[in-house]
């Protein structure tokens, strides 16, 4: 009987590392912060061990470590000191969002600042849409969305990323920045965003747990894939320069589809609960904590992510450090 020598490429860690296909780097990480307003240092967020509300104070601190360490990105959400029906927190001038991109900018002018364009942090509903008699209105909902990333990228934001999963959103973004000379400013669209229970310790974390209902009529259904491809056709059309998939581990099927199908750069978020989840086991010691987050990332890499936003960004560069010392 003849067969084939396959363990050959893998005799040593030599030829292992030249027939590597998927190496993950510091430079496919971004860093999801949560500043508070009206905070003074920071707090550890209870279903998310070592992730942290910071206030602007702690946050400036913290972004000088980011860039020490090389993470090229962060996203920043917010938590606002008031919510209303309009959720006019989001989109002032002077929200914390728009504060805290102006601190990242002015403390690191090559970090890459992102933001999250949503209202359910900023509504008193929680709901990331406008509502009215109970409904979650789309088009309404679009201009608000619109002027809360114009104040983002007005306050200095590299990249708007729209998570709030309304029909049209990209497009009308797109037109308001065009409008105010912001063209240089890209968009990271959530594209294929699917209402997931992985969403759950991040609800806590950013106090936007929905006050009624749920958010499957704007999220996505976790059966559908064929679905995700619409979605993000549309936001293409619609002018996104990238596309994310969110959640990140149970749906690698789906970023390996958008890698065939689109030639933008495709980034993931791996999101609260599978960060939790990791460290919940490694805190029990049942799992070997950096062993499990590498292969983690290494498989959003293998499906054909480009970048990664993850809770694990500062363990991952300094693993990565260590390794290449
Ligand atoms: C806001 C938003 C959410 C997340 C990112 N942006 C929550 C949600 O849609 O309910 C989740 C991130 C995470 O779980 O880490 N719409």
């Amino acid at each position: 009987m003849t067969f084939h020598r396959h363990r050959r490429l893998r005799a040593s860690s030599g030829i292992r590392s030249l027939v590597r296909e998927h190496q993950v780097t510091v430079n496919d990480l971004v860093y999801p912060m949560f500043v508070e307003e009206g905070l003074s240092g920071a707090n550890e967020i209870g279903a998310m061990p070592g992730v942290m509300h910071y206030g602007l104070d702690a946050f400036r601190r913290e972004i000088a470590n980011l860039s020490e360490l090389g993470i090229p990105g962060i996203i920043v959400f917010g938590l606002p000191a008031e919510k209303d029906e309009r959720a006019s927190s989001a989109y002032a001038e002077r929200g914390i969002v728009q504060e805290a991109v102006r601190v990242a900018k002015a403390e690191n002018p090559d970090l890459v600042v992102m933001t999250d364009v949503c209202l359910c942090q900023y509504n008193s509903t929680g709901h990331c849409g406008i509502v009215r008699d109970g409904k979650i209105v789309n088009d309404d909902s679009l201009t608000l969305i619109a002027k809360t990333a114009l104040s983002h990228a007005q306050a200095g934001a590299d990249i708007v990323a729209p998570s709030d999963m309304m029909d049209g959103r990209v497009a009308r973004i797109r037109e308001v920045l065009d409008e105010h000379q912001l063209e240089d400013v890209s968009i990271l669209s959530y594209a294929v965003k699917y209402a997931s229970a992985f969403y759950g310790p991040f609800r806590e974390a950013a106090h936007s747990a929905p006050s009624f209902g749920d958010r499957k009529t704007y999220q996505m259904d976790p059966a559908n894939a064929r679905e995700a491809m619409r979605e993000a056709v549309s936001d293409v059309e619609e002018g996104a320069d990238m596309l994310m998939v969110k959640p990140a581990l149970s749906y690698l099927d789906v970023m390996y589809r958008m890698r065939e199908a689109f030639d933008q750069p495709i980034a993931t978020y791996n999101v609260s609960a599978e960060y939790s989840m990791v460290k919940a086991a490694a805190k029990q010691g049942w799992i070997d904590e950096r062993g499990i987050v590498m292969e983690l990332m290494t498989s959003f890499k293998r499906a054909g992510a480009d970048m990664i936003l993850t809770y694990h960004a500062p363990d991952v560069a300094r693993w990565l450090k260590e390794e290449n010392r």
